[in-house]
């Protein structure tokens, strides 16, 4: 399927792609706990509460695929779901990691977490993209730049999706995304295009879909074909 310009309708093929069967496979709490690497992977990451688990949800079509909640702090291990028809031979997986920033957990709790994201973000060959979510409402925050600092070190293709476009007004939607890219001149590795989405409104996710699929088409021709 072609548009105008001969390239893939990613669009449509993200809509298809995500239209497939997603299972849960798979919660790592340790590093040498993770599953063994097999098809691409497409990570979430961000501060806790951010809209990691709902992302993933509204991307899937799912509601309660991957658990959310009001409180920071609901995902506490690295969670992976395999989509695709064939679980034997799934087209992607997805990573729901942990949230960072949250304070209310032990130092312990905190200092594993952060090792385990850091091991896995560092030496993950089928890792195509970590996408790095950022609440629309507060913009990036230094915290945000450690992370990013840690990708840039990783040589990892990571990308903003900012979150919670519904509660952003719609004035102020063109000037958060300009907010977002200055501060990612500081990041010499992100990829240039910041999305804006809302999980709860169904906006930027078509967006974000397309984007993964033209990075499969780039990272993984034959999958991508069979997708
Ligand atoms: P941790 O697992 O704790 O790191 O959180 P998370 O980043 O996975 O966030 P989660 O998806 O659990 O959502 C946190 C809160 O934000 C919940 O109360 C969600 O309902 C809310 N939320 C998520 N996405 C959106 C959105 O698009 N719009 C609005 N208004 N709220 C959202
Ligand atoms: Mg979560």
């Amino acid at each position: 399927m072609t548009n105008a310009e001969n390239e893939p309708d990613f669009e449509e093929i993200g809509r298809k792609l995500f239209a497939q069967n997603c299972d849960f496979i798979w919660a790592a709490e340790k590093i040498d706990g993770l599953p063994p690497m097999g098809p691409l992977e497409i990570a979430f990451a961000g501060r806790s509460n951010v809209g990691k688990s709902s992302l993933l949800n509204a991307l899937t079509g799912r509601k309660a695929l991957a658990r959310t909640s009001h409180t920071p702090g609901r995902t506490q291990q690295l969670n992976f779901f395999n989509l695709g028809p064939d679980p034997e031979a799934p087209f992607l997986r997805l990573v729901d990691m942990p949230g960072y920033g949250y304070a209310a957990v032990s130092k312990e709790k905190i200092a594993n977490w952060t090792r385990l994201m850091t091991e896995f973000l560092r030496g993950r060959a089928t890792l195509a993209r970590v996408f790095v979510l950022i609440d629309g409402r507060h913009g990036l925050k230094p915290l945000d730049h450690e992370m990013l600092e840690q990708l840039d070190k990783a040589a990892l293709s990571y990308q903003l999706v900012l979150t919670k476009r519904d509660e952003v007004k719609l004035s102020q939607v063109e000037n958060t995304i300009q907010s977002a890219k200055t501060g990612l001149r500081a990041h010499s590795a992100a990829h240039p295009e910041v999305i804006f989405a809302s999980s709860h409104k169904d906006e930027g996710i078509s967006e974000l879909r397309a984007a993964i699929a033209r990075l499969m088409f780039e990272r993984d021709r034959k999958v991508f074909e069979r997708a």
